[in-house]
This record gives C-alpha cells, sequence and structure tokens, in this order.
C-alpha cells in the first residue's frame, strides 16, 4: 500500500487552503484533484505537438494523432477493453446517452423490459427515459432495500419474465456507495434471455477498482475522465466493437463519415463511427497521463488505500451522536461515497458549517433523486474520499460535524444524541 501523505504531494490544490483553514477534500466523488503529472501532461501537450488529429500530413498532426491513439489504447487496456470499442465521449453521461440512442432506441421495442435500478445516478435513468416513447419498450427499475443493496428477489421476478432486453446498473453507488456484483447479475440476465446486453455505469467504479470489462461481463462500459485524476471534458464508452459495428451513429458531422454526398453518407470504421467533430485529444492525452498515474500507484492499492479509510471512518461517524451513515457497512460491500445524515441538521446547512471549517463536502440529491428519495430524505451530506485522504482527514470531517452540531443544536450539547428534527 502507498503512502498518502507521500501521494499528496504530488497533488497541488492540496496545498491551498479555504477560509482561512488547510483544505480537506472529500468530495473527489463529484471530481478528483488532478496530480501534477497530469497537469504537466496537457501544458507538455498544447506546448510541444498541439495539432489537430486524424487531419493533416504534417509532422505535428501525424506525432498528435499517435499520441491520440496511444492514449486510446491504454485506456482500453485499463479497463481490459478492445481499442476499436473505445470511443471517446464529454463524459459518462454522453457515453450513456449514446447507448440510449443508438442501441436501445433501436434494438428495443414493444414487450421488452429495460432493466435499470434505484440505485441509479440520473445520468443511467434519463436517457433511457427519453428514448423509451419512441422505441416502445418498457422501463422497469429493481428496488433498494433500507441498506442500499439491490433487492435481488425484485431483480429476480423482473428478470425471469425473460423479457429484459437490457440491463444497465451502476457498479458503484454515488451516494451510498454500494458495490454491484455484475457478473453474477449479468450471468442471470443473459440466462434468461441470450438477447439481452449489460450496461455498466463504470463513473464510479473505474477510478475507485481495479476493472475489467470482460471479468464485469459488460457489453458497454461508461466512465469519466475528470473523477479519475484526469482532466474535464472526456469520458470513455468501452464497447465490444462488434456491437459498435451494427449501430448506427449518434452524432454527425467531420471524422465520423467515410463518404459524403448531397445524397447521404457512409460511415466510418468504429470507434470513429461515433467521434464526430474535432475530439477532445489533449484531454486524451491528459487522461492517458492519468492512467499511467493510477497504474504507478497500482489499482489494488487505491482500493485498499479506501478500504482502510472505510474501515476508520464509518465506526468513527457511527459514534457520533444524531449521526446515521446511509449504505452498506462492511467496507468490503461499498466503496468511498459515504452519505450520511445528522439528526435536526438540514443536509445544506451540514455543507454550508463544514466548508467553514475548510472541510468540503457534497449536500444535495448527489443527482439520484430516485436513490435518496428511497433512503427517506430529499437530500445527504456525502464524504468522498481518494488516493489522497489520510486518517487526519477523517479526524477534520468528525470534528467538522461536531462543530456543525453545536451551531445548529447547542442546546444538545457536546456528545449528546441530537433530538431528530427532521430534515
Ligand atoms: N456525479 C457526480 C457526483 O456524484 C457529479 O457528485
Amino acid at each position: 500500500m502507498f503512502d498518502p501523505t507521500t501521494v499528496r504531494k504530488d497533488f497541488p490544490v492540496l496545498d491551498r487552503t479555504v477560509h482561512g483553514r488547510p483544505l480537506v477534500y472529500l468530495n473527489s466523488a463529484a471530481t478528483s484533484q488532478k496530480p501534477r503529472a497530469v497537469i504537466e501532461a496537457l501544458v507538455r501537450f498544447y506546448e510541444t505537438c498541439n495539432s489537430n488529429v486524424h487531419r493533416g500530413v504534417d509532422a505535428l498532426s501525424e506525432e498528435a494523432t499517435d499520441r491520440f491513439e496511444s492514449a486510446r489504447a491504454k485506456i482500453a487496456r485499463f479497463v481490459g477493453a478492445d481499442p476499436r470499442g473505445l470511443v471517446f465521449t464529454r463524459n459518462a453521461t454522453e457515453a450513456l446517452n449514446l447507448v440510449a440512442y443508438s442501441y436501445a432506441r433501436v434494438r428495443l421495442g414493444a414487450g421488452d423490459i429495460l432493466l435499470s435500478t434505484q440505485l441509479e445516478h440520473h445520468s443511467n435513468i434519463v436517457p433511457w427515459q427519453l428514448v423509451a416513447p419512441e422505441a416502445g419498450f418498457e422501463i422497469r427499475y429493481v428496488p433498494i432495500t433500507p441498506e442500499g443493496e439491490l433487492d435481488l428477489d425484485a431483480f429476480e421476478e423482473i428478470v425471469a419474465t425473460g423479457r429484459v432486453k437490457l440491463f444497465t446498473v451502476t457498479a458503484m453507488s454515488n451516494v451510498v456507495g454500494t458495490i454491484i456484483d455484475v457478473s453474477a447479475l449479468a450471468a442471470r440476465v443473459r440466462a434468461a434471455n441470450d438477447e439481452a446486453v449489460v450496461v455498466v455505469d463504470g463513473a464510479q467504479s473505474v477510478p475507485h477498482l481495479p476493472t475489467d470489462m470482460l471479468a464485469l461481463d459488460a457489453d458497454f462500459l461508461a466512465f469519466s475522465g475528470h473523477k479519475m485524476c484526469g482532466p474535464t471534458g472526456i469520458g470513455c464508452l468501452a464497447a465490444k466493437p462488434e456491437l459498435l459495428e451494427a449501430m448506427p451513429p449518434f452524432l454527425g458531422g467531420g471524422e465520423m463519415i467515410r463518404d459524403v454526398t448531397l445524397e447521404g453518407t457512409t460511415f466510418n470504421d468504429v470507434p470513429y463511427k461515433f467521434e464526430a467533430g474535432t475530439p477532445a485529444f489533449a484531454e486524451a492525452v491528459g487522461l492517458a497521463a492519468a492512467v499511467d498515474y493510477l497504474n504507478a500507484l497500482g489499482m489494488d492499492a487505491v482500493r485498499a488505500h479506501e478500504v482502510a479509510i472505510l474501515e476508520r471512518a464509518i465506526p468513527a461517524l457511527e459514534a457520533l451522536d444524531g449521526v446515521t451513515v446511509h449504505g452498506p457497512k462492511d467496507p468490503a460491500r461499498r466503496g468511498a461515497a459515504l452519505s450520511f445524515a445528522i439528526a435536526g441538521v438540514h443536509p445544506h446547512d451540514v455543507g454550508t458549517l463544514m466548508d467553514r471549517e475548510g472541510v468540503a463536502v457534497r449536500a444535495g440529491h448527489h443527482c439520484a433523486k430516485p436513490l435518496v428519495r428511497a433512503l427517506g430524505s430529499a437530500a445527504t451530506t456525502r464524504a468522498s474520499f481518494y488516493l489522497y485522504n489520510t486518517v487526519e482527514e477523517i479526524n477534520a470531517l468528525c470534528a467538522a460535524i461536531e462543530t456543525t452540531k453545536q451551531f445548529f443544536l447547542p442546546d444538545a450539547g457536546p456528545g449528546a444524541r441530537s433530538p431528530g428534527r427532521g430534515q
């Protein structure tokens, strides 16, 4: 395992203060910080070989194209994908929209079920809802248990209809951290319908867990660069190339074509058929630098570090009067996105007070309203950890929670169980 205090030195922003206090950044599920290696890779690219890719015969353009395609190969390897199936998108959201418009809209119809879950981020709910009326398929959702796990009996009941033609699930919840045993569920879905495909939202899992598309048994895997130490504005859809080949394009424009006449267009090979317009090539190079950084630490070590953080953070939070941790309590079952409630204090007030203490957390519905509602709330406060977070920062989180309680519930007294005025 690595030493997070050494790792922190690679992240310049972690040196800053907020409101006169050292920054305690516990919002990596929203976006991760960037190591110097990624920042420098972007600067170096712009300073030494910036030129549009796949569009020139000049040396600069060829070099930029090589760097872009090497980045694709490296990022594909990182998730066990075929580079021909690795489409660059803006983010995981766009990757899921691509599958909704170019696969679900075309391949699913009346009588088919698209099965999603109540654990999902809006990006794994809304795209399917947008195309369902035109395609005519039905959307069903696997409900969650009070612990934030999928209700497997309900899953089984829906799958047993044999009508599930597309199953889409997050591999790790952005709100309650639940890790899903995707391959087990995928096997069940495929056994019930051999035409079914499996879509995985890896936005939270790819930055935090070793990932192999084949081991997940995924047909499509969506993830974002900015949550895994990479730049914003770049994400990926990793897919089985033969599926992409059979799909119509998502966006039209330059680069995705083979030939264009005024009467019609033929399309480029995959993955380029799905990359209309100038791609985010500098960002791809930056994301490849992020992959190098993560590989150097080792994804097993990243996961081990986060389990160690959770082993301390969950009991520490639960020991505080009035504090409830949402989601699975067993670190083996979850990632490091840790939502909690302080009885009697609204999460937005918690977030604001904690910010004054220098502790950056996210408060709200986390773009997962159905999930947060299922927890019986309209919002949660979420502390999310990553490879640069330390045990001292768990202590800072607990201290900031106590300060918040003192401010909003002064009558409760230090350590006293707060009165639970509701949220
Ligand atoms: N999806 C990101 C989050 O959970 C933005 O905060």
